[in-house]
């Protein structure tokens, strides 16, 4: 009896031991996770990479999410309640938007992506431009915004706006399908910097464009928070990063406050 119970006890601990080098000592892949401040967890297969991509520290600027990028923190999302300053009359004046959709050089037929298009100030402008034959993508994390963007829509006779749903590190996209990409004022809120270029870059036609916008850090006239301005210099520094394959085109300083940033697809 003594010793069957020795032999079931040393099977057991047999089987322990098998399963304990199976998946733990014998390094079998497990996916990683990087987990965000937000607690938002992202599968990766190269957790490695990812984590010494972003850092957290705990002293931080309150405007910022304690996640740095390339040296910068990530400012917060500009919830949806904000919406109605986006929509500011005197936002024209301020920012001149009617002239950066001029200098966009949009044409009948193009598909065009609007990344972080918020309440669609923009995506209204472009729209009518881009048709016949092409449309705007509007695209954004904030489901409210969207719906914002759809009842602003109903009451115009706009036909070629698609509203599309993204994640905090894709906005999903069809690989090979966009012409120009705009992000007006979103860049630097975005969690996952590194992943959604990628994706942008994978979504752009060979050939196709980057419009990003940012308010100039460079410029201490500029009244806008310090997490919300971008340098020139760290914006290109940050999007020619060699798995993006984007080069850096021209920067177009004509507006009152920002730096328009051209990149292209190789
Ligand atoms: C400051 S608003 C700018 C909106 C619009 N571009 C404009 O200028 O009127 C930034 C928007 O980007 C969205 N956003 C933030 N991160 C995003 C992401 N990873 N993908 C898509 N949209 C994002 C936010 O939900 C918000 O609506």
């Amino acid at each position: 009896m003594q010793n069957r119970k020795r032999t079931q006890r040393t099977r057991l601990l047999f089987l322990l031991l098998c399963s304990a080098f199976c998946f733990g000592f014998a390094g079998v892949q497990q996916p990683s996770f990087a987990e965000s401040k937000t607690g938002e967890k992202t599968e990766s297969k190269s957790g490695q990479a990812e984590n010494s991509r972003y850092e957290f520290r705990a002293e931080h600027d309150r405007n910022g999410i304690g996640k740095f990028y390339m040296g910068r923190e990530i400012a917060h999302v500009m919830g949806h309640p904000a919406a109605i300053w986006l929509e500011r009359p005197e936002r024209e004046k301020e920012e001149k938007l009617s002239l950066l959709i001029k200098l966009l050089d949009l044409k009948p037929g193009m598909i065009v992506a609007d990344i972080g298009a918020g309440s669609g100030v923009l995506t209204l402008q472009m729209a009518p431009l881009v048709a016949p034959g092409g449309k705007v993508i509007a695209v954004d994390i904030q489901k409210e915004m969207l719906v914002r963007l759809q009842n602003r829509l109903s009451r115009t006779g706009i036909k070629n706006v698609e509203l599309h749903l993204g994640e905090a590190n894709s906005p999903k996209l069809k690989p090979n399908s966009v012409d120009l990409v705009l992000m007006v004022d979103v860049y630097h809120e975005f969690e996952f910097p590194y992943e959604m270029i990628l994706n942008i870059s994978r979504a752009l036609k060979p050939g196709g464009r980057i419009a990003l916008v940012e308010y100039r850090m460079e410029d201490p006239r500029v009244p806008i928070k310090l997490l919300h301005k971008m340098s020139e210099k760290q914006s290109i520094k940050e999007m020619t990063q060699p798995a993006f394959s984007l080069k850096h085109v021209e920067t177009i300083e004509k507006l009152p406050r920002q730096h328009l940033m051209i990149f292209m697809r190789k």
